[in-house]
């Protein structure tokens, strides 16, 4: 009897504890200050449990403490480095330059953080996060106060995020700017048209550097600038961005794997061997869910016409948000009405926590149209996960996804519909593919898309910044 009851709560324990190193591992290193208060855990299948402070905390210091024996940023022990971010939410831009922030302080780096666009009523989110960071011995300046004047003329290095922060260095540093410009480090993650504006980037050319996620971004910056504005990009660095430690923790834990994928399909009603194919990225017309709503319709009828044997299919689309971007929104799942395929699509909220549902589908579609995506972290956090990648072949993704190894490209626009359709068809017929490309994107991972990959380009890039900046 003892025995039995032993044996049987194991399970639970196990499962208890899972969740909760689930719930921390977010698709970013920032999980860890995002912390315990909101949004970490916000899935509703985790309300339940209440409090994931002390995992949060004991984790973030044992792999800190991991970091210390071999650290490329070492050399910036004690430099003072003034990081300015346009704004402060849950969103790329400004948690990449938290991220790196957070590797700069491992390093013993003194930090200073400005956001130069804040609400003028009190934010949550903003409050939160910047109370991560000064529990982390960093300095929160405000954007205009004389303060952040005089940190930017001492500092050793200005870390400038995303085209829009440009417009700090004229607002606030006035005649000074000329004397920061050389210790300028200017990381941009963005291409779309608004962003080339004289108003925000005419000081590139003078910058110490331009660091760029994806060596297709570099390039448009590089043409547009030319073109558009009649100005010269500085020195270009291109850095990949890389996978945080603990969503590899998860990825590489074939219990947790298991146990999210279970619970996940529990949730949307799917059942073990429907093959879920998603989109993870918030909802709107630049991402492609339409495109890709439209895709999987077409599988659908293919797969019928052709009397295909395959699983059950599922489309998944994880980043929906009602309350803001209704109009696209409603075309989405009026588009899925229209076509009676309410059974097989499945809307779920934005959330930051995406392992559940990396761990829990069979194919990733990065569906981002135009030009891409910058780089697109969705897409190796994915390959992680052992996941094949439909991906339009645009931006950053081309340079991710090896097509016909980690996955298929396809078109973006319109023309993309047909090849994307036969690429689920190919993709759902053929199981063998499937695993096979999920372990060559693992590969692929593991060679080059890791954090320390991230850490190690930063390091040679501030290096070498650092040095002009003297020379400047
Ligand atoms: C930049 O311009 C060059 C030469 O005109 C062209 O070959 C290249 O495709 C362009 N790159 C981008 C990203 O627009
Ligand atoms: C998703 O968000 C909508 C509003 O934005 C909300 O009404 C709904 O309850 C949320 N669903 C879940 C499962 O949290
Ligand atoms: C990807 O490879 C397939 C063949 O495997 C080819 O038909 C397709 O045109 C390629 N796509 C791109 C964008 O290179």
């Amino acid at each position: 009897m003892a025995k039995h009851s032993s044996a049987s709560s194991f399970p639970i324990q196990k499962r208890w504890s899972l969740m909760i190193l689930l719930c921390i591992a977010l698709s970013t290193a920032i999980a860890f200050f995002i912390g315990a208060s909101f949004r970490a855990c916000n899935s509703r299948d985790y309300s339940e449990k209440n409090n994931f402070n002390s995992p949060i905390h004991s984790f973030d210091s044992q792999s800190s403490a991991a970091e210390k024996e071999e650290d490329p940023l070492s050399f910036m022990k004690s430099k003072l480095v003034l990081l300015v971010s346009h704004e402060l939410s849950l969103s790329g831009g400004p948690l990449l330059l938290m991220e790196l922030a957070f590797l700069l302080r491992a390093a013993s780096t003194r930090v200073v953080w400005i956001t130069n666009q804040k609400p003028t009523e009190r934010d949550e989110v903003i409050y939160s996060l910047e109370q991560r960071m000064m529990d982390r011995s960093m300095q929160v300046l405000s954007a205009k106060e004389q303060e952040a004047v005089d940190t930017a003329l001492k500092a050793d290095l200005v870390i400038l995020n995303t085209a829009v922060a440009g417009k700090w260095l004229d607002a606030v540093l006035q005649e000074n700017v000329p004397r920061v410009l050389p210790k300028v480090l200017w990381w941009i993650h963005e291409m779309r048209g608004h962003y080339f504006k004289l108003e925000y980037v005419k000081h590139l050319p003078f910058v110490a550097g331009a660091m760029i996620d994806s060596h297709t971004t570099a390039d448009y910056w590089k043409n547009r600038t030319h073109e558009r504005l009649g100005i010269k990009m500085p020195e270009t660095y291109v850095v990949h961005l890389g996978n945080s430690k603990d969503l590899m923790e998860v990825a590489e834990d074939s219990v947790a794997r298991r146990v999210l994928r279970e619970h996940i399909r529990e949730l949307l009603g799917v059942r073990k061997d429907d093959l879920l194919f998603a989109i993870i990225n918030s909802v709107s017309r630049g991402k492609g869910q339409d495109l890709f709503l439209k895709a999987f319709n077409e599988a659908l009828q293919l797969s019928q016409e052709r009397k295909l044997k395959v699983p059950r299919m599922h489309a998944v689309i994880v980043g929906s948000d009602m309350s803001a971007q209704t109009k696209f929104e409603t075309e989405l799942r009026n588009f899925v009405a229209d076509k009676k395929i309410q059974d097989s699509v499945h809307f779920v909220n934005k959330t930051l926590n995406v392992a559940p549902y990396l761990a829990s589908i069979d194919v990733l579609v990065q569906n981002s149209q135009a030009r891409g995506e910058c780089f697109g972290r969705i897409t190796i956090e994915a390959m992680a996960f052992q996941l094949p990648v439909l991906g339009t072949a645009a931006g950053g993704t081309t340079e991710i996804v090896v097509n016909g190894t980690t996955g298929w490209l396809h078109p973006p626009g319109k023309e993309g519909v047909t090849p994307l359709a036969e690429n689920i068809i190919r993709l759902a017929t053929d199981i063998e593919t499937r695993r096979t490309m999920g372990r060559k994107g693992y590969s692929r991972v593991k060679e080059m898309f890791l954090e320390h990959h991230m850490s190690r380009r930063i390091s040679l890039v501030l290096k070498e910044v650092l040095q002009k900046a003297k020379r400047g």
